[in-house]
């Protein structure tokens, strides 16, 4: 091929590619009845496994954070860390009971020693909750699910930001938790 049969074919490749790319829709691969279209996205939703891995990780930034005393920082993930359980809660409600009650015992002391900025009772709380994470790994059929803190957190954020907190502020990221 000389050099203008080559430029004309990429070209062509390029515009065929982008004539390809505008005329799909991009819920072209939702097909059948709306009822059908339904249970093809319901099927796609995130369940346990997906949760758990952003769950797990606002636990290590929520920790990091206390320890650096921003504990606007920590009430966030733990707020978030909530928020991703829910969706937990609604795409597998066999688990519901065992999520709503982990909140009830394990995250609503954590919620109360960061509102309090209590670093001790934090870490005492926080490895009660480490324990009850993975006993409901065990009565879920998961034992080989072990979580651990990790050595550092995965947020890219700045959490030694020498910021001070007033408890109402606390209360205020925290409201739905501590209700
Ligand atoms: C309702 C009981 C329950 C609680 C409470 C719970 N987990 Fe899980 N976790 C599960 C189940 C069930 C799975 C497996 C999910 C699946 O099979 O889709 C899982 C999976 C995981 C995984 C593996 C995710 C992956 O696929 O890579 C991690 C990590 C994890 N959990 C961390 C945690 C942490 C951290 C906590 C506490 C803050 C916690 N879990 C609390 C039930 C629970």
């Amino acid at each position: 091929m000389t050099k203008k049969w080559i430029l004309i074919a990429v070209i062509a490749a390029l515009f065929g590619g982008v004539a390809y790319t505008s005329s799909e829709d991009c819920a072209s691969w939702l097909t059948g009845t709306t009822d059908e279209k339904l249970d093809t996205l319901a099927c796609i939703q995130p369940g346990l496994g997906t949760v758990m891995i952003e769950y797990s990780n606002r636990m290590g930034n929520m920790y990091y954070a206390a320890q650096a005393g921003n504990w606007g920082m920590a009430a966030y993930q733990l707020k978030e860390a909530v928020e991703i359980q829910e969706v937990g809660e609604t795409t597998r409600p066999s688990k519901a009971p065992l999520l709503i009650n982990f909140e009830e015992t394990s995250l609503k002391p954590l919620a109360q020693s960061i509102v309090d900025q209590d670093w001790d009772s934090f870490q005492m709380h926080f490895n009660i909750m480490v324990n009850a994470c993975n006993a409901c790994h065990v009565a879920t059929g998961h034992r080989y699910i072990v979580y651990q803190l990790p050595d550092q957190p995965l947020v890219p954020a700045k959490l030694d930001t020498g910021q001070t907190f007033t408890r109402e502020e606390l209360e205020q990221i925290l409201s739905d938790l501590l209700e």
